[in-house]
């Protein structure tokens, strides 16, 4: 079988199945961040990526589509339910986001999360070449490294925690916290969002394995491997240049502006993009936008929020009774405050392209980011990446990522509703003046900090994390 020197390992495949209208399969390249960034990595490189081609049972053979050979790992029905949406988004996602639903702690789910675990090692072990890079993203696969430094000690391994790392007092909750831990430091390099999180790592290590760490080093013993590990924050970015430039082109600023004129031109149009879930802090911002409304700061004849929520996890129960309570809520604030043809609030419950996204970004007078808990939020950086009319004005919530940062963003506490009226209103009254001069300087940090700086910081700190067993192994 071949064998490749760049390898990436990632719960999914960067495609989207999809069956044509004459029954046939075809792949879509699947339009997340992660995917364009891994593109540019890619290219230039002998490399394939290891993931799950997002349907149970048989894997289909490895293939070649958005310009890289994709090698599909195969999950089970029981497993899509236990290590997937189980372990992965019902113990692990609440727990790493400060337990905003409670987690549920199954041992089943754990033994069904080892299982995968261990399989994406096996297949890892079996398509990497001698001394291949191996890059391994996010909660759903914090045992490979382990699992593949005892298959391939000769790989260089990295991981990147695209969510939060959870203080020690919510991570200690995990009944499998030591599993963990010795999982990820199979790795050379962790990488997470903020050094925030690459503390709470550091701290978890000293107190449930009695770790030393020195620095950001952590000397792992002769029993597992004797090497060292280096765990440091390097934010993720977006492809600044790529949404910047879909951004100019006519056909989108058209389209931006035929989105506000089927809208009744509103004078302030508020626009939130998210994954429906509740990390992102949905209900908060709702409340506090049908406050207004019902308070008459604002007119809902006159003023509309498009709420894309795309479809995620959808089987899962807090995500069931998410989705009823925002579509609950929609219907409300339309039935009470909307006008025939100028809507109060425009909700999708969809997924969009790239350009359709653009053109949002471009209408909206006020983007809306509220999340409770967020490990970076992407959504912010394309707004930035989009408006370079410097017009615009981007509402943050403290606790995402991307708020360490954003700093001449409208910053928000989500919980704080008085605060978030205020900051709401603020954003919308805020002078041209005021939005170009906090949108410049945002600018300014999303173009030197983008996507392509975020991977070679990436792959450059794994080079050079000492590979080799440690002198004082
Ligand atoms: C977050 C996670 C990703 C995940 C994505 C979509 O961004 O960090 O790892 O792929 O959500 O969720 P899904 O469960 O559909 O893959």
């Amino acid at each position: 079988a071949a064998r490749y020197d760049f390898v990436i390992a990632a719960n999914r495949l960067p495609v989207d199945r999809v069956v044509g209208e004459d029954g046939q399969v075809e792949w879509h390249r699947s339009p997340g961040g992660l995917v364009t960034a891994m593109e540019s990595v890619m290219s230039g490189r002998d490399g394939v990526w290891v993931g799950w081609a997002g349907e149970p049972g048989e894997a289909p053979e490895p293939f070649d589509e958005a310009g890289m050979r994709l090698h599909p790992v195969p999950l089970s029905e029981d497993e899509i339910q236990g290590y997937y949406e189980g372990f992965s988004n019902d113990t692990l996602w609440p727990i790493y986001h400060d337990v905003i639903v409670p987690a549920q702690f199954h041992r089943k789910w754990w033994h069904q999360y080892r299982e995968v675990n261990e399989r994406f090692a096996k297949t890892l072990a079996e398509v990497a070449e001698e001394g291949a890079t191996v890059w391994v993203h996010d909660y759903q696969l914090q045992l490979v490294p382990a699992f593949l430094r005892q298959l391939r000690p000769d790989l260089r391994i990295g991981w990147f925690d695209h969510i939060p790392f959870p203080p020690v007092e919510l991570f200690g909750q995990l009944p499998w916290r030591q599993g963990i831990l010795e999982g990820l430091l199979g790795a050379d390099f962790l990488g997470f969002q903020r050094p925030g999180d690459a503390e709470n790592f550091l701290r978890a290590c000293r107190r449930y394995l009695g770790m030393t760490v020195k620095g950001d080093v952590i000397h792992v013993g002769k029993a597992t491997g004797g090497h060292d590990v280096r765990a440091a924050a390097v934010p993720i970015s977006v492809d600044f240049s790529s949404m910047d430039e879909l951004s100019r082109r006519p056909e989108i600023k058209k389209r931006a502006k035929e989105i506000r004129e089927s809208l009744g031109n509103p004078s302030a149009l508020l626009l939130g993009i998210d994954r429906l879930d509740y990390t992102k802090g949905i209900r908060h911002r709702l409340k506090a936008y049908e406050e207004l409304l019902k308070d008459g700061s604002l007119d809902g004849a006159d003023t509309t929020f498009i709420q894309i929520a795309t479809p995620s996890r959808e089987r899962i129960d807090a995500y069931i009774d998410l989705r009823e309570h925002v579509e609950g809520a929609v219907g409300r604030i339309n039935g009470n405050y909307s006008a025939i043809g100028s809507p109060a609030m425009e909700y999708l419950h969809q997924g969009y392209g790239r350009e359709e996204l653009a053109a949002l970004f471009l209408a909206a007078d006020v983007m809306v980011v509220t999340p409770l808990r967020d490990g970076m939020n992407l959504v912010a950086k394309e707004y930035i990446s989009c408006r370079h009319d410097n017009g615009g004005a981007l509402l943050l919530s403290e606790f995402t990522g991307a708020a360490e940062e954003l700093r001449e963003a409208f910053m928000v506490n989500p919980h704080d509703v008085i605060g978030l009226k205020r900051t709401i209103m603020d954003a919308i009254n805020s002078s041209p003046q005021e939005r170009s001069r906090r949108m410049k300087a945002l600018r300014r940090r999303v173009r030197r900090n983008d996507v392509q700086h975020w991977a070679s910081a990436f792959l450059d700190a794994l080079e050079a994390a000492p590979h080799k067993p440690s002198r004082h192994g």
